[in-house]
């Protein structure tokens, strides 16, 4: 390596803004508009120094010719948007133990397996909501076998999910009872989840744009897919929503996040209007 790298930042031309973006797109479905120059140029420098590359240029071929997918990961992990709290639209948490599991369930002989499948589960928030809500609100609970199944392309946050410490800002939403209940303090105002509800949840490393990582799940009968397609562009977008019709057993459920909607993305589902919320169902 030359001196002059170690001290010179490494430059990102828009050429080699464009050609990373195109990669990045291919590969997560992640489309990055123009005005995020700033946020993917700070994370391209900061990962072109970590690897000793002498300029964009060598480091993206390296990227694309390792065979462990360990830089990729890395860059992943830096490049996605994480937020997420417990409770979050909780009026979707309403609607499914109000109606979704019940027509589902309806459906099933007692005794059977019911899925529920959160992806992304960014740091575990929504699927640990997801399984308070089931324990304290749905009254068949007992009945079924229940299983939530959790995936998120980042493995750092999957890591922290199993880890299950969250701050006092990801658990304001949270019922103070719930809170008591579930969780015990943790070091300077931090809460840990209970063992149980970690043990409850099945999280896995999924990249919802790749169909080898997608095609493993199948006869779910909800899922939570909130606030990913947002970073995606319309391609992407229906590529998911199919895959998820795929993964959906016929009379699931998909819940998307506040601000998507399917209108644009896939005809494949019917709408549902209940009346704590609208979701999505691969018809019967
Ligand atoms: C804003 S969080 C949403 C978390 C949660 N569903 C919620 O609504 O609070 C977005 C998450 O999408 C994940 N993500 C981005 N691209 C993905 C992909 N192609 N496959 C799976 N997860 C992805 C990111 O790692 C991030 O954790």
């Amino acid at each position: 390596m030359k001196a002059a790298s170690v001290l010179a930042p490494p430059v990102i031309s828009d050429a080699d803004f464009q050609k990373f973006a195109e990669f990045f797109h291919r590969k997560t479905g992640i489309h990055f508009e123009p005005a995020k120059r700033y946020f993917v140029d700070k994370r391209l420098v900061e990962r072109i120094q970590a690897s000793g590359a002498e300029n964009f240029r060598a480091w993206f071929v390296a990227l694309r010719f390792e065979t462990d997918g360990a830089e990729m990961q890395r860059l992943v992990n830096l490049m996605t948007v994480n937020e997420t709290y417990f409770f979050r639209e909780a009026y979707q948490f309403d609607c499914l133990v109000n109606n979704m599991l019940d027509e589902i369930a309806a459906r099933k002989r007692p005794g059977s397996r019911i899925r529920i499948w959160s992806i992304p589960s960014s740091t575990g928030e929504e699927p640990y909501s997801i399984a308070i809500y089931l324990l304290e609100r749905w009254a068949k609970i007992e009945q079924y076998d229940v299983e939530i199944l959790s995936s998120d392309i980042d493995t750092a946050v999957l890591q922290a999910a199993q880890r299950g410490v969250y701050s006092a800002r990801s658990v304001g939403q949270l019922p103070k009872p719930y809170l008591k209940k579930y969780f015990t303090p943790h070091g300077n105002d931090e809460w840990r989840i209970s063992r149980d509800l970690v043990d409850a949840v099945e999280f896995s490393r999924v990249n919802m744009s790749d169909a080898a990582d997608t095609r493993r799940f199948r006869d779910i009968d909800v899922i939570f897919c909130r606030n990913l397609l947002i970073y995606f562009d319309d391609l992407s977008r229906r590529v998911a929503a199919e895959a998820m019709f795929d993964a959906l057993a016929p009379g699931g459920f998909m819940c998307l996040g506040h601000s998507e909607s399917m209108s644009r993305m896939s005809s494949l589902y019917t709408m549902r209007r209940f009346p704590d919320a609208l979701v999505y169902q691969r018809p019967l």
